[in-house]
């Protein structure tokens, strides 16, 4: 028996998804019972130029073709943004239409009117693409680590800052060199912001988060910090100390109360994540049953989306045979407390101040009275009269090291403070 499916958007991911269930559509068929056959596509332009798999008779610009006919039973989603995806997503659920859809935004964004509409509707929402690309991320954590309370994620989840920042690692470019050459190969954006400043990764870290901690995690519980302070000189100290420097997304359950960060930190050569590099993510997770494990592989690109979209409508299809479809995603809890990571870390600071005798002293002064212990210190002389100190501490909180840092910049000789970054061990 045919499946009729209706794709909203055919640009990256949606082609890649047309090749795709063409290519598998009669192992799909073996595996379910059910062939997938895409029979329409919206787009904004019929006129563009696209991939030969597309079939031109297709493409409809209306979507009352997809969300009104009768005959489609499941609807892929890979338009991206907020609206329109977000009204269309919703009158297909409301019609009785599974729903797979790539679109981290928006399940970040309105995960819970999403999912509680198809719960309602008792109809699929299935959004393993949303994080990670081909990595399987959603049902792990859903299912076979369901077992487990998890406590810990750390990861790497956004491929463009991975590549900026293995570039400037690897090749010494500055952050702007990297930037630029992102962009020329189409792994940056013209406008790199939603990138470079953390958010991307933290809508991801909210979704996950919410399925690994069981709670409605809104995108505001996320601490964010982008790379674009991280510079040149961050990058060859952090070398010559023994790390690299990754953005991390990193969410920790401590007893029922929720931290969520995005920040650049400081990684020991030796840590698995430091070896992720280029565009690929990875994500590390702890169970208390499972213990450790890392997920790694291509977080984006047109073919390893698709796989993620594919797999999800595979599982579409199963529910329907099985009459299982609607279940899959009552599994969000009640709202965790989110507050800042009260865990204890080393940190690495830069500072530029004045290459004077007696000011280094003044500067370890303040460490000591904010009790925050020195583990390792360089310093390199930059311009006349001025240096770079770098400081490495022992474990501290996040609340001494804002102390530090405020006084720090009230000393007369310290005309700067770089970067503040936590140091993984
Ligand atoms: N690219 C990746 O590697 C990747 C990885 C993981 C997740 N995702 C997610 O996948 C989704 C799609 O990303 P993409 O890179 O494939 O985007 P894209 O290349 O920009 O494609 C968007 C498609 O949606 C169509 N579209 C846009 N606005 C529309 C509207 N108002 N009405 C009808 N059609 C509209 C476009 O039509 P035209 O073709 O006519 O312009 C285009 O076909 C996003 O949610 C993204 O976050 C992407």
């Amino acid at each position: 028996m045919t499946l009729l499916i209706g794709l909203l958007g055919c640009g990256t991911v949606g082609s890649g998804v047309v090749e795709l269930v063409e290519r598998r559509a009669d192992k799909i068929a073996q595996m379910t019972g059910l062939r997938p056959s895409i029979a329409k596509i919206l787009v904004r332009n019929k006129e563009k130029a696209r991939p030969s798999s597309i079939d031109p008779a297709k493409l409809t610009t209306d979507p009352k073709d997809i969300l009104d006919d009768p005959k489609i039973s499941l609807v892929i989603e890979t338009i991206g943004g907020i609206e329109p995806a977000r009204e269309f997503i919703l009158a297909a659920l409301k019609a009785g239409k599974h729903v797979v859809t790539a679109n981290k935004d928006l399940i970040a964004l309105h995960g819970p009117e999403i999912l509680e509409t198809a719960e309602r509707n008792q109809v699929d929402i299935l959004y393993e693409a949303a994080v990670g690309g081909a990595i399987p991320l959603v049902r792990p954590l859903k299912e076979s680590l369901a077992s487990s309370d998890i406590t810990d994620l750390k990861g790497i989840i956004n491929g463009t800052t991975n590549y900026i920042l293995s570039k400037m690692t690897d090749a010494g470019l500055s952050f702007d060199e990297a930037l630029s050459e992102a962009q020329r190969l189409g792994y940056a954006e013209s406008d790199p912001s939603s990138d470079v400043d953390g958010l991307d990764a933290a809508r991801k870290l909210a979704i996950l988060s919410s399925i690994a901690f069981a709670s409605i995690v809104e995108l505001s519980d996320v601490r964010v910090q982008g790379i674009r302070n991280v510079t040149a000189a961050d990058v060859r100290f952090a070398d010559q100390l023994g790390y690299v420097i990754k953005l991390l997304a990193v969410g920790k359950d401590r007893d029922g109360r929720l931290s969520l960060e995005v920040r650049p930190s400081l990684v020991p050569k030796s840590h698995p994540l430091a070896h992720v590099s280029e565009s690929y993510n990875a994500l590390y997770v702890r169970g208390d049953a499972a213990g450790d494990l890392m997920f790694f592989g291509q977080g984006a690109g047109s073919m390893p989306t698709a796989s993620a979209v594919v797999g999800d409508v595979i599982e579409a299809l199963r529910n329907i045979q099985l009459g299982v479809s609607g279940h899959s995603q009552n599994l969000i809890g009640t709202q965790k407390t989110a507050e800042a990571s009260k865990d204890l870390t080393p940190y690495y600071m830069r500072l530029s101040a004045e290459d004077q005798p007696g000011v280094f002293a003044e500067i370890a002064k303040v460490f000591g009275e904010t009790e925050v212990s020195m583990s390792n210190v360089l310093q390199t002389p930059t311009r006349l009269g001025h240096a770079d100190i770098v400081v490495v501490t022992h474990n501290a909180s996040a609340q001494h090291m804002d102390i530090t840092v405020k006084r720090l910049q009230e000393l007369r000789h310290v005309s700067v403070i770089h970067t503040v970054m936590p140091v993984e061990s």
